[in-house]
C-alpha cells in the first residue's frame, strides 16, 4: 500500500500556501485564537483547585509527564488528592517523539478512562500529549488525516498544559510537533488544528525554577525565534505583533538574567510570560523559516532546538529582509535608530547576535562545532531536508527554494553575511 501524505506534502497544498506567506497576504489573516491563561506563583494550588471540577465531570485526570519532569507532578498530585480526583502518571515517553509512542498512551488513556489530561512537561511531554488527546478522541484518524482547516470534533476529554520550559510554546499553539520516523532521514510534522490548543495553560513560575542553564538558553532562543518571526510574518496582525514585540522587549531584558541567576525569580516570571507570548504570536502568525533549519539540523546533526533556532535567526532575518520591510519596523519598535534602511538591519542583527554573545551562543554553525568535512558531505540533504520542512512553506520571501536553502546553510556555517 502507498504511504499515507501528510497535507503539506502535496505539492498544490505547498504553492498555495507559500503564494499566503508573501506580501500580498497582509490583512487576510483574521482570527486570533488564545486561551485560558493563569501565571504567577501559587496557581496550582489555588485557581488550578477551583477550575478542577469545571473540567472533569468523571473526577479522573491522566497525567503526562516525562521521565525528568516527574519529579515536578508533586504539587498537582496534592491539588488532586485534596480535590478527590483518581489519577493516573503516564511518562512512557520516548525521546524523538516518534508516533508509535503517541499509541502506547492512547491504550494507556483507554485503560484508565480519564476525561481531563494534564500535561507537565517540555515541548515534547506536551506535543505528545496533544497526540495522545486527539488519537484517543478519534481513533478513527491517523495523524496524517489532521489538517489545518479541517475540524476534527474534539470533545470528550479537556487539557490542561503545565510547562515546565520557557520556549516551545506548544502551551499556546494550535501545533503538534511529533518526529515521523518513517521518513528517512526522520521528519519533524506539525499536526496542525484549532482544537488542539489546551484549554487551560498554567504558568506556574516554580515550574521552570529547576531548569539547567542550557535548557535556559534553547528554550529562550526558541522563544526568541518564534516572537521575531511572528513579527516579521506578512501573516502579522496587530494582535500578533502587540504579542510578539512584547514577547522580544522581555526576552532582550530578562534572558540573560534568567541563564545567569536560577534564583532570580523576576527573570523566570517574564521569560516564562514572553515563551507563551511568543507563541501566542507565532501560533497566530505563520511558523519560523528559521525553524525549518534548526529541526534540519535537530534531525541530522543531533542539536538542541531552541539553540538553532536562535543561530539561524540573524541569517534568515537577513534573508527575509531583501523582499520585505518588517525588519524596518522590528528595528524601529526596538528603539533602534539609523539612518539607512541597511544600517538598520545592520544593528538588529547586531542586536540579536550581542545577546547570543552574553548566552554563550555560537553565531555560526562552525562555532556551534560541526566538523566542516561532515557538513559538506551533507549539504545537499541538509538543503533538501530543510525545504521539505513544514515551517519553510510560510517563508515571507517568495522566491524560497533549494537553493536558497543550501545558501543559507553555507553562510550559517561561515557567518557570512547574506548578500542573495
Ligand atoms: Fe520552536
Amino acid at each position: 500500500m502507498a504511504k499515507k501524505k501528510y497535507y503539506f506534502e502535496d505539492p498544490v497544498a505547498r504553492g498555495l500556501i507559500q503564494s499566503l506567506g508573501t506580501k500580498k497576504a497582509r490583512r487576510n489573516m483574521s482570527y486570533f485564537i488564545g486561551n485560558m491563561t493563569f501565571f504567577g506563583d501559587k496557581i496550582i494550588k489555588d485557581q488550578f483547585r477551583t477550575l478542577l471540577n469545571v473540567l472533569s465531570n468523571k473526577k479522573r485526570a491522566f497525567i503526562v509527564t516525562g521521565k525528568h519532569t516527574i519529579t515536578l507532578c508533586g504539587p498537582v498530585e496534592k491539588v488532586l488528592k485534596r480535590a478527590k480526583f483518581e489519577y493516573k502518571i503516564w511518562n512512557n515517553i520516548e525521546p524523538v517523539l516518534p508516533i508509535e509512542n503517541i499509541k502506547k498512551g492512547v491504550e494507556a488513556l483507554n485503560e484508565f478512562d480519564a476525561d481531563l489530561i494534564i500535561a507537565v512537561g517540555g515541548g515534547s511531554v506536551l506535543d505528545i500529549a496533544k497526540g495522545i488527546w486527539i488519537l484517543f478522541e478519534r481513533p478513527d484518524l491517523d495523524l496524517y488525516d489532521v489538517q489545518p482547516l479541517v475540524p476534527i470534533n474534539l470533545h470528550k476529554v479537556k487539557f490542561v498544559a503545565i510547562p515546565t520550559s520557557s520556549g516551545s510554546g506548544s502551551e499556546a499553539t494550535t501545533a503538534t510537533v511529533l518526529t515521523d520516523t518513517s521518513f528517512t532521514p526522520p521528519r519533524k510534522v506539525s499536526i496542525i488544528s484549532m482544537e488542539t490548543i489546551p484549554h487551560v495553560t498554567i504558568l506556574e513560575t516554580s515550574m521552570v525554577q529547576t531548569m539547567p542553564p542550557k535548557l535556559v538558553k534553547g528554550s529562550g532562543f526558541d522563544a526568541l525565534s518564534h516572537a521575531t518571526n511572528a513579527y516579521i510574518s506578512h501573516w502579522c496582525t496587530p494582535y500578533t505583533e502587540a504579542f510578539a514585540l512584547k514577547a522580544i522587549k522581555l526576552i532582550f531584558e530578562y534572558f540573560e538574567r534568567s541563564y545567569i541567576d536560577p534564583e532570580d525569580l523576576d527573570a523566570k516570571y517574564y521569560m516564562h510570560i514572553a515563551s507563551n507570548m511568543a507563541a501566542f504570536a507565532t501560533s497566530n502568525s505563520a511558523p519560523a523559516l528559521d525553524h525549518a533549519f534548526a529541526h534540519t539540523m535537530e534531525l541530522i546533526f543531533k542539536t538542541h532546538h531552541g539553540l538553532g533556532c536562535g543561530i539561524f535567526i540573524p541569517y534568515c532575518l537577513q534573508y527575509v529582509a531583501k523582499t520585505s520591510d518588517r525588519y524596518l519596523d522590528l528595528a524601529k519598535d526596538l528603539g533602534i535608530q539609523a539612518s539607512s534602511n541597511e544600517e538598520y538591519l545592520d544593528k538588529l542583527v547586531k542586536k540579536y547576535q550581542e545577546l547570543m554573545r552574553k548566552l554563550d551562543t555560537p553565531l555560526t554553525i562552525k562555532d556551534w562545532g560541526i566538523d566542516e568535512k561532515e557538513f559538506k558531505e551533507k549539504l545537499e540533504l541538509l538543503a533538501e531536508t530543510a525545504f521539505n520542512d513544514g515551517a519553510s512553506w510560510f517563508s515571507p520571501r517568495p522566491d524560497y527554494d533549494l537553493e536558497a536553502c543550501k545558501k543559507i546553510f553555507e553562510y550559517t556555517y561561515d557567518g557570512k553575511k547574506i548578500d542573495f
